[in-house]
This record gives structure tokens, C-alpha cells and sequence, in this order.
């Protein structure tokens, strides 16, 4: 695991429980607590050569460099802060000949491209299978995909088009940087054509908004039909048997559903998937309005398990959601929200 931040930790743990797997250990960059977190967690450590002393000046036990470690690995799961892990692609992946998974803040195109596909299990799953690079979409890229993906398929052209207003969370709850009052917009967000990467006939158009809260992202998702917007029930019915979809009806908030899952002792807080709000979901002439929360950090978790199921094992979706289930429990969680916010 290259990088062990707020992502890094959840997909450690959960790579280090798969018995199927075989854990080699979390590349760590600063000699700071969350290496203590990592030893604690019983990971071996690895770090830069060049920062090995700084580990060894404060204490901390590590188990060798970071290349070392890519070296005895067959697959690297990349969650380096935005943009290194392309850095770590020309200068360790490559050079080694090593598959990787990246994260979402990594390029899909141009010079610092570091994958030809971007995965959402819900859409391409298969298409991953013996590939040596993918990116796994972010958590609104893989939010949109498990919305927008069934309604398709249900729809297929009846459809016009997606128009999309994402609301995004300012900060993660483990943050520890300022959450500015300020409503911030985005000149270009990179999740339509991320988004398009897998779903080319969508015709969707994206606007993102940063907002001062921890508490997930919302999505505003209008879909405009060529002639009458299907029923109420019909959209619902659609997406109620979705993995990783909850269909709730009576949370006020985005910070209702954050808190509930840490109220029921969800690990991190995490609910991994995206919920509908059932009561606000609209339609009225050619507009189907569908109002949904993503859980940042949970979301791209079980997506990571999944697409190293495709690439590593060329398991099926089904057999690879079932065992991908039974780490994350979301099947129940789903239940147990629905219930909650019934
Ligand atoms: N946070 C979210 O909600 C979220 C959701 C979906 C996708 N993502 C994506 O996931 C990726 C990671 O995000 P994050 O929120 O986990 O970031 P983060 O909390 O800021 O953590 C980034 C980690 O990168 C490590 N790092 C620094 N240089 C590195 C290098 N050269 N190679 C590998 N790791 C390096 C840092 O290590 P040290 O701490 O040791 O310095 C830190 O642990 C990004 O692409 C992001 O867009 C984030």
C-alpha cells in the first residue's frame, strides 16, 4: 500500500484482512503518528531511503525502503496524495515491471496519464481483468456511475441528458486542516470526463461546488427525458436492489447519515455506498430530480477490492461482489440504514 492517509489506512486494513491476499506492508513518507498507527496496526513499514534516518531518529521501526517493498509485491495499491502517484509509475511501477491500482486524484489523459481506463464496478468491471494499470474513479466519479449506470439500462434512450451539481465535502472527519467558510466553485471538475472514460454515450454535463462540511458529498443528479419522466416507483425500483444504493426517506442532512453510521459503530464512520433520498426525489414533466449522498471516504474502498479482483484474480462480478460483501458487510449496513431512516 504506497501511501497511508486517509484512504491509504482504510484500503490497509482492509487488504491486510483478505485472507486471499498476501499484505506486505504501507509505504509511509512522514515520521509522524500515523506510522505509529501502521505499527500498531501490526503493517511492516516501509519508507524512502533517503528518509530512513528520520524514521530511526524518531523511534519508529521500519522494515525497509519503499522500493524494497514494490520489489516483493506483485500488485501496488497506489494512494499517494494527488498527482504522485504518476511519479511513482515512471520511477518504481515501470522500471520493475509492477501492476497498480491508482487513486482518483491521478490523470486519466495528457502527459501525466497514468492508466487507459478508469474503473467503476458497476460499469467496466470485466475490462479490468489482466490489466496493469487502472485508476479507480473517485468517490463522486464511482457514486455517479452506480446511479447513472441502472437508470441507463432501464432507460437506455429515453434518456436526453445527466446535469449533474456536485456539492463536495471541504474536508474528511480525520482532516486536520482548516475548513474555510467559503462556498468555492471548480473552473473545470475533472468528474465529467472521468465519468464519460466509462459511460462515452452519457450525455452529461458537471458542476462542482466546495462546501464547509466533513459530512460527505451531496449530488444534485437531473435527468432530462426526450419525452415524459418515468413514475416515481419505476426509478426506485430501478435502483433499490443496487449494491452499494440505500434508498433512505427521512435524514435531514448529509450529516444525519454520517453520524448515524457512527453511531452504529460502522468502522471509520464508513458507510461505503451512496444514499437516495427517497423524499425529495422528483419528477415532473421530462425532469427526474435525484438528490443523493456519497460517502467520501467509504465509497472507493470496497471499489479498490473489487478492482483487484478483476485484475489479479479475473473473477467474476458477482462471485467478486460476494466476497467483497463479506468484508465490508454492506449488504447489511444497507438494511440496517434503510431501517433507520425508513
Ligand atoms: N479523501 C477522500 O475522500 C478521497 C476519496 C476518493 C479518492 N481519493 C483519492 O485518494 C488519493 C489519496 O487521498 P487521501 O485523501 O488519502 O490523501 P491524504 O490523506 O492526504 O494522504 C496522502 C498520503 O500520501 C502519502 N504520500 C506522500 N508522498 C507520497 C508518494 N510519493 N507516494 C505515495 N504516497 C505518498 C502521504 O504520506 P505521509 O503521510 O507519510 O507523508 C499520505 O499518507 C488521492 O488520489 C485522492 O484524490 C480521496
Amino acid at each position: 500500500m504506497n501511501g497511508f492517509g486517509n484512504i491509504g489506512r482504510r484500503l490497509a486494513n482492509t487488504f491486510s484482512g483478505d485472507k486471499e491476499i498476501q499484505f506486505i506492508g504501507v509505504a509511509k513518507y512522514s515520521a509522524d503518528e500515523k506510522t505509529r498507527e501502521a505499527l500498531e496496526s501490526k503493517y511492516d513499514v516501509y519508507v524512502p531511503e533517503h528518509n530512513l534516518k528520520q524514521f530511526s531518529d524518531n523511534k519508529y521501526k521500519v522494515s525497509g525502503t519503499v522500493q524494497e517493498a514494490v520489489k516483493q509485491s506483485d500488485i501496488i495499491v497506489d494512494a499517494a496524495k494527488e498527482g504522485e502517484g504518476f511519479e511513482n509509475k515512471k520511477r518504481l511501477y515501470e522500471p520493475m515491471k509492477k501492476a497498480a491500482i491508482f487513486q482518483g486524484g491521478e490523470e486519466r489523459c495528457g502527459p501525466r496519464s497514468v492508466a487507459d481506463m478508469i474503473h467503476n464496478s458497476r460499469v467496466n468491471y470485466a475490462e479490468a481483468v489482466g490489466k496493469m494499470y487502472v485508476i479507480q474513479g473517485s468517490c463522486n466519479v464511482s457514486g455517479m456511475g452506480r446511479i447513472m449506470q441502472p437508470l441507463a439500462e432501464k432507460f437506455g434512450d429515453e434518456i436526453e441528458r445527466y446535469d449533474v451539481t456536485i456539492v463536495r465535502r471541504w474536508a474528511d472527519l480525520e482532516d486536520l486542516k482548516e475548513v474555510r467558510d467559503s462556498i468555492e466553485w471548480d473552473r473545470e471538475p475533472h468528474h465529467q470526463e472521468d465519468v464519460k472514460d466509462f459511460m462515452p454515450a452519457a450525455n452529461l454535463f458537471v458542476e462542482a461546488y466546495k462546501v464547509p462540511s466533513r459530512m460527505m458529498h451531496l449530488h444534485q443528479m437531473l435527468i432530462r427525458f426526450k419525452i415524459k419522466a418515468p413514475t416515481k416507483d419505476s426509478v426506485i425500483e430501478a435502483l433499490s436492489k443496487e449494491f452499494g444504493v440505500a434508498i433512505l426517506n427521512s435524514a435531514k442532512g448529509s450529516a444525519d447519515v454520517r453520524n448515524k453510521a457512527l453511531m452504529l459503530g460502522f468502522q471509520y464512520g464508513d458507510t461505503n455506498m451512496v444514499h437516495i433520498h427517497e423524499e425529495v426525489l422528483r419528477v415532473q414533466d421530462d425532469i427526474l430530480k435525484i438528490l443523493y449522498t456519497d460517502d467520501q471516504t467509504g465509497m472507493v474502498i470496497p471499489e479498490n477490492h473489487l478492482l483487484l479482483q478483476s485484475m489479479v484474480f479475473g473473477r467474476s462480478r458477482e462471485q467478486a461482489i460476494k466476497k467483497t460483501d463479506s468484508l465490508f458487510q454492506i449488504s447489511r449496513k444497507k438494511r440496517i440504514l434503510e431501517e433507520e431512516f425508513r
